[in-house]
């Protein structure tokens, strides 16, 4: 069982449970809001729209119904969870939050600026979290005043599912946050494993190679994205295909990663297919969109 304060720190203003802030309310957002409402945790999703953040917690609750379905959880937990969410638009609510994970989009400079307005109004002892795949923390926190309270807190898609969560300290982060931020996923029911502070980490460094170099294949027309998905699933016995997974990731998300891990090596192993430069152009940008390696026609996220 988790100790709660080490989950919620020392802020006074905290209440029985930590509130939790998520910013962006998109893929990853409104899953995390789910996990966290579930756990017990009250949540504010915020995103630049109403709009936007409705859409999320809607989403959040599909990803609950989902849950049900498959067993996982009843009504009941579903129910109480989506009650714990409320949402908002930018970033006044971080004013009550203790625990802030950011899910904004797979862009530095935007990140930067969102942790640097956060840092204005949160309590001074509030979590950072970032749910970068790929960008390095110490980068992210680099004109903070206080960069020790900002851990790389990585969680997977569909994050109701996804038992892992990849925590990165960066250069400076204090081992208090970190230690926050490892209780916070392990009282979501998370496992843990801890990576040092390089583009990609552990996981989406393997991950970005893997479908890169599937859609470079596609691109040389060696094989159909079919049989190439079917390729990876019966050969390697991987659970989706890379097409598949590029779909259900976004693949603005995975151009993004392989440019960062591009930026970080220099090494042409990580060079993006112009496949998927030329797809995000087109805003085929995988189940967001409606329209990726597959189509989508009921659109969603779900
Ligand atoms: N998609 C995945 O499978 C996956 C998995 C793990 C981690 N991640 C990471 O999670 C983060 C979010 O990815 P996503 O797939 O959820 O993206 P997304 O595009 O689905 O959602 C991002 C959301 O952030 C909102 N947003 C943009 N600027 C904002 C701001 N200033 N304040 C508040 N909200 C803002 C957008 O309107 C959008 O709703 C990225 O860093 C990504 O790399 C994604």
């Amino acid at each position: 069982m988790t100790d709660p304060s080490a989950v919620e720190g020392s802020d006074p203003r905290a209440s029985v449970r930590a509130r939790v802030l998520v910013v962006g309310a998109g893929i990853m957002g409104s899953g995390i809001a789910a996990q966290a409402a579930l756990a017990g945790f009250p949540v504010t999703l915020v995103d630049v729209t109403d709009e936007f953040a409705r859409r999320g917690r809607e989403n959040a609750g599909r990803a609950l119904g989902h849950a049900v379905k498959k067993g996982m959880i009843d009504a009941e937990a579903q129910e109480s969870a989506l009650g714990r969410i409320d949402t908002g638009i930018g970033l006044r609510r971080a004013e009550g939050a203790s625990i802030i994970v950011e899910a904004a989009p797979e862009k530095l400079e935007l990140k930067r600026q969102v942790f640097g307005d956060l840092e204005e109004i949160a309590p001074p002892d509030a979590l950072f979290a970032s749910n970068t795949s790929s960008l390095p923390i110490t980068s992210i926190g680099e004109r903070l005043k206080d960069p020790g309270r900002l851990v790389g807190v990585h969680f997977f898609n569909p994050v109701l599912q996804m038992p892992l969560v990849e925590i990165i300290p960066g250069h400076t982060t204090r081992p208090d946050m970190t230690e926050r931020a490892t209780a916070f996923a392990t009282a979501l029911g998370k496992t843990v494993v801890t990576s040092r502070d390089t583009p990609g980490f552990v996981t989406t460094r393997a991950l970005a190679v893997l479908v890169n170099e599937a859609a470079w294949m596609l691109y040389e027309g060696v094989a159909t994205r079919e049989d190439i998905d079917t390729a990876y699933k019966l050969g390697f016995h991987h659970p989706m295909g890379p097409f598949e997974l590029a779909d259900l990731v976004g693949l603005d998300t995975s151009l993004a990663i392989l440019d960062v891990l591009w930026e970080g090596f220099h090494d042409p192993k990580y060079r993006a297919c112009p496949l998927l430069r030329t797809m995000v152009s087109a805003h085929q940008l995988g189940r967001k969109s409606g329209q990726g390696f597959y189509s989508y026609p009921a659109g969603g996220r779900s």
